[in-house]
């Protein structure tokens, strides 16, 4: 399990996350909503022991991502990728994709290579091996960046908008490969503005407004005049991406 109780993260004197509680199970997939600078990305970074909690526990598995000890195993445990492809660009694609599992898990080149080269090609990319990330495609950047997270096997996969720096058909290429693995069951934490997407994908919706999550429902309770959109925040932020 990914267990987030009341945590904290403030930047000097600005309240970022303001207490907020969450738990993913195996399994599911968590779409996380809420407007610009509502502390999405802050929670991830949390999550990946990127940040420091000023109050709270984040454990992932079990292992809390604040005890130096256990942050390794707690970041193994949860594959990230990012808005802004944060490839290696001196490393090929295989390069990218290999050096976690042998430099962390140990594992051999050969094996890591066989893993890597059967996640590309789940992907689309067989082909791309060897080129490097400034011979890619947006879209095919963000691929790479997924298989690189998954060649981690990590529980859960978090997603930062991972669409939103690319153009319509490479964010279809994207959601194209999530949607895949939504459906094999890989547990996803997923922030995103793509709001029709995640209503397809998610098993829930959390919204967070002002540092607070505001709703945690099932996907069609959170879209229902009775549910979140008895929140104005939520009903005022799906008309304005609708709008969009
Ligand atoms: N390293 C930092 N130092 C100071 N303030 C920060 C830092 N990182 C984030 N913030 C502030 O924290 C708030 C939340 O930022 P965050 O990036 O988590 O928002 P977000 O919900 O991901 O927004 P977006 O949808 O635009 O990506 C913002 O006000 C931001 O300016
Ligand atoms: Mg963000």
């Amino acid at each position: 399990m990914l267990e987030i109780a009341s945590v904290k993260k403030s930047f000097g004197n600005v309240v970022v996350l303001d207490g907020v509680d969450l738990t993913i199970k195996p399994g599911e997939v968590v779409s996380i909503l809420g407007s610009s600078g509502s502390g999405k990305s802050t929670l991830i970074r949390c999550i990946n022991g990127l940040e420091k909690l000023n109050g709270g526990r984040i454990s992932v598995d079990g292992f809390d991502v604040s005890k130096p000890k256990e942050l390794g195993e707690a970041r193994k445990r949860s594959g990230t990728v990012f808005q802004l492809f944060n490839l290696y660009p001196h490393m090929t694609v295989l390069g990218n994709i290999t050096i976690a599992p042998i430099e962390v898990l140990k594992r051999s080149r050969a094996e890591a290579e066989k893993e890597a080269r059967e996640l590309l090609a789940s992907v689309g990319l067989s082909e791309r091996a060897d080129a490097y990330p400034g011979q890619l495609s947006g879209g095919q950047r963000q691929r790479v960046g997924i298989c690189r997270a998954l060649a981690m096997k990590p529980s859960y996969l978090l997603l930062d908008e991972v669409t939103s720096a690319l153009d319509p058909e490479m964010t279809a290429e994207v959601l194209a490969i999530l949607e895949k693995l939504a459906a094999t069951g890989t547990t996803m934490v997923f922030v995103t503005h793509e709001v029709e997407f995640a209503r397809r994908i998610s098993d829930r919706i959390v919204f967070l407004e002002k540092g607070k999550l505001l709703v945690d429902l099932p996907t069609e309770e959170f879209f229902h005049a009775e549910g979140g959109m008895a929140q104005p925040r939520v009903a005022q932020f799906l008309s304005k991406m609708r709008k969009d």
